[in-house]
């Protein structure tokens, strides 16, 4: 059984102590919940991707308290520091060339030879991760090919029953995962997954980033479908169907029992935390599909965007 708990110290010390132990943990974040095993510990990240019901080894982000947690695992040129300095704690993950002795176990890198680290903004995260003292792996705690949890009441209903400890953080502020970006050798800046922090906020600290387009070796999770709910979704929907949940976005849109607004005030921010709960609750309502309404590109655009291209199957 798992053991819940609201945020406090004890709570903290639960997760850590489980963490320790080799379990696994519900772990808020400000992006999405997270399922968390030490990522030192081969065995608790093979019991991250059993629980998931992941068909294959996806890498997955090593998460520290802090610059010098990441330091310890990966190397940071100018344009990490930097962007590490501006986003840091926060929803920006960096896959960087290993540092000597990374203690990052193979499997939680599906044995490539860089890793992808985030310093989480979430203050719970944040307590887990200081007390630890050492790096968290932790994917979506969704099952795979579902929507990442954004509630407590979804991460334990998604993977809860493989945990040693669940932590209640609330509703995650950011609603959608990290921005991921590989600053690699000689390589220009890539962005891999679009997401909290947005193209616009990292072109401005350093210069033009290259689309990652559908490259499998640098992100080989990137081939998975994920986000998929039951009801099939269709995308840039003006008008929707009598029988179909609609997730509008702004002003003036329809209202109805079936229809749900990411943002009235057409604030991409709210849209994006709103995301992943409307989806699953327009899938609640058993309608014949999902239709959603066109999303600007521009700001968290790319990345609500991206994920609603997933959710309706265009992505592989
Ligand atoms: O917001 C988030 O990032 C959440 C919270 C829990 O922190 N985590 C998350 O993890 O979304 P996950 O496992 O669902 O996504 C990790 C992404 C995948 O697309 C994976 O392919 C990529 O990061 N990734 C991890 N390590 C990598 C590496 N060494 N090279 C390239 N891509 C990597
Ligand atoms: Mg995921």
């Amino acid at each position: 059984m798992t053991p819940s708990a609201s945020g406090n110290g004890d709570g903290v010390e639960t997760a850590a102590a489980a963490l320790a132990r080799g379990d696994l943990v519900i772990l808020p974040t400000e992006t999405v919940y997270g399922l968390a095993a030490d990522a030192r510990n081969s065995q608790a990240v093979a019991r991250i991707f059993e629980a998931k019901g992941r068909p294959r080894f996806n890498p997955l982000i090593a998460h520290v308290a802090d610059i010098d947690g990441a330091h310890a695992l990966g190397r940071l040129d100018q344009r990490a520091e930097r962007l590490a300095d501006a986003f840091w704690p926060g929803p920006l993950t960096l896959v960087l060339p290993l540092a000597n002795d990374c203690p990052v176990c193979d499997l939680a890198r599906a044995g490539l030879d860089s890793v992808a680290v985030r310093a989480p903004a979430h203050p719970m995260a944040r307590a887990v991760l200081k007390a630890f003292g050492a790096p968290v792996a932790a994917p979506s705690a969704n099952r795979s090919g579902r929507p990442s949890p954004t509630t407590y009441a979804d991460a334990v209903a998604e993977t809860g029953s493989a945990t040693g400890a669940a932590l209640d953080g609330g509703p995650c502020a950011v609603g959608l995962e990290s921005t991921v970006l590989a600053l690699l050798p000689g390589e220009p800046a890539r962005l891999l997954r679009p997401g909290g922090i947005a193209r616009e906020e990292i072109e401005a600290l350093i210069g033009p980033l290259l689309q990652a387009g559908d490259d499998a070796r640098r992100s080989p999770g990137r081939l998975a479908l994920h986000y998929a709910p039951e009801a099939p979704v269709r995308l840039n929907v003006a008008t929707p169907g009598e029988d179909e949940a609609f997730l509008a976005f702004g002003a003036g849109a329809s209202t109805g029992a079936l229809v749900l607004n990411l943002s009235p005030s057409g604030d991409l921010r709210e849209a994006a935390a709103n995301l992943f709960a409307y989806l699953r609750a327009a899938d609640r309502l058993k309608p014949a599909a999902i239709a959603v309404a066109p999303i600007p590109m521009h700001g968290l655009g790319e990345a609500i965007n991206d994920r609603l291209a997933r959710a309706a199957g265009f992505v592989g």
